[in-house]
């Protein structure tokens, strides 16, 4: 819930992300399922908020990158599979992913070794049942997983541990946002090379999956069993020519109050550094947000904001916990005003997350993890939820 003394906030549409979800579904056949990405809090927007509305339009599994991020959704009552994409090794870790019933990636035959022994260990002390693990391959990526050309030595020892269950064989694609197809089809290549081999080894995972959200806005011959999307679920776009074929919409957007308004005469220099001074006498008015909160300082005098329906722009260095805009256009402008940094299209085209990322040089995805935990989610679309902060507590 928004309140008054509010200062910023993220604002989190997950009417968006059921959207999106929706949207997402209707490129897959039937049978193929969904895994909602919510790692890194759901890229900045709150998993749990986010985890239950993909639930709720279709998605069936959730992937996050570490054991806290699964813990943190199986306390607030998530039951969903829930499959840890990053690596995990010690023995602490594996008691605490059985104990949560979370699902590892398995990525060599060491890890996997490691795995069964300690979870044979634990169940001689209390009968657990077997784990379901996932089996990373690498086709090209080069970060986690058995090299394609061994996979089927490493997938046939995982079948022969009694501890563990395959879920699923995966892979994961490095360069499917590119236009050039050509990894992405070496890629793919290497995958059905795994999967013949695993079949005339006589093994049939249950589930072969590879897509993140380009590869799976790519071509449904890339879908398989399952798919991983991330970004698409926030309503962005890997890349604009993948902007075709589903109508996604941006679920985040960003905002913050103004704390002064005043008025400078021509010449004055504004903010650190006097990287802007005013060529005309004008009005200028602070804002109570900054890079501490993930407003990246490289953007300084090269974005836009939106302020009662009107376009104005940024000026001066922004600091740690305040920004500064140029409201000469606004004079009604006044302390408590809601400015909006990231908003939606309608406002205006340049209030978005892939215009910060062109600008910084930088990916959208950078952007909307960049958003520090001080500023609080607030879910808007979603009367049966309160704001992100609320339930975390
Ligand atoms: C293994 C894996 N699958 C899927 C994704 C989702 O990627 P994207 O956000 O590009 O859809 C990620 C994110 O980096 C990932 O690491």
């Amino acid at each position: 819930m928004l309140k008054q003394n509010h200062r910023a906030w993220v604002e989190i549409d997950l009417a968006a992300v059921k959207h999106n979800v929706r949207q997402l579904k209707q490129l897959l056949a039937p049978s193929t399922e969904l895994m909602a990405v919510v790692k890194a809090d759901a890229y900045g927007h709150g998993c749990i908020g986010v985890s239950q509305a993909a639930l709720e339009s279709g998605a069936t599994w959730l992937g996050v990158a570490t054991i806290p991020e699964g813990i943190q959704l199986r306390n607030a009552g998530i039951t969903a599979p829930i499959v840890i994409l990053g690596a995990t090794n010690s023995s602490d870790e594996i008691g605490t992913i059985a104990e949560y019933r979370l699902q590892p990636t398995i990525c060599n035959p060491k890890q996997a070794l490691v795995f069964h022994e300690v979870l044979l260990e634990k169940s001689a002390a209390k009968l657990l049942e077997k784990l379901p693990v996932h089996l990373s391959i690498d086709t090209g990526m080069s970060r986690l997983g058995t090299n394609w050309q061994s996979a089927v030595e490493f997938v046939r020892l995982v079948q022969s541990l009694p501890q563990l269950e395959i879920a699923s064989v995966y892979s994961h694609l490095a360069t499917a946002d590119d236009r050039d197809q050509s990894i992405l089809r070496l890629q793919q290549q290497r995958f059905e090379q795994v999967i013949a081999d695993l079949k005339v080894a006589g093994i049939d995972p249950p589930r072969l999956h590879l897509c993140n959200s380009a590869g799976m806005l790519t071509d449904r011959q890339l879908h398989y069993d399952l798919v991983r999307p991330g970004l698409a679920l926030y309503g962005l776009y890997p890349a604009p020519h993948l902007r075709t074929s589903v109508d996604l919409r941006p679920v985040m957007q960003v905002k913050a109050r103004i704390t002064q308004v005043k008025s400078i005469e021509a010449g004055t220099g504004v903010s650190y550094g006097h990287s802007f001074h005013a060529a005309q006498d004008m009005r200028i008015a602070t804002v109570a947000i900054g890079y501490a909160d993930g407003i990246p300082r490289g953007l300084s005098n090269q974005i836009s904001v939106a302020l009662h329906g009107k376009i104005i722009p940024q000026i001066g260095t922004i600091t740690m916990d305040q920004t500064l805009i140029d409201v000469s256009a606004v004079p009604d402008a006044e302390v408590g005003d809601v400015v909006t940094f990231l908003g939606h299209a309608e406002l205006s085209p340049d209030l978005n997350v892939d215009k910060w990322a062109e600008i910084l040089g930088t990916i959208s995805w950078e952007i909307l993890c960049g958003f520090k935990h001080r500023l609080p989610r607030i879910c808007i679309n979603q009367p049966d939820l309160v704001s992100y902060q609320a339930i975390s507590k």
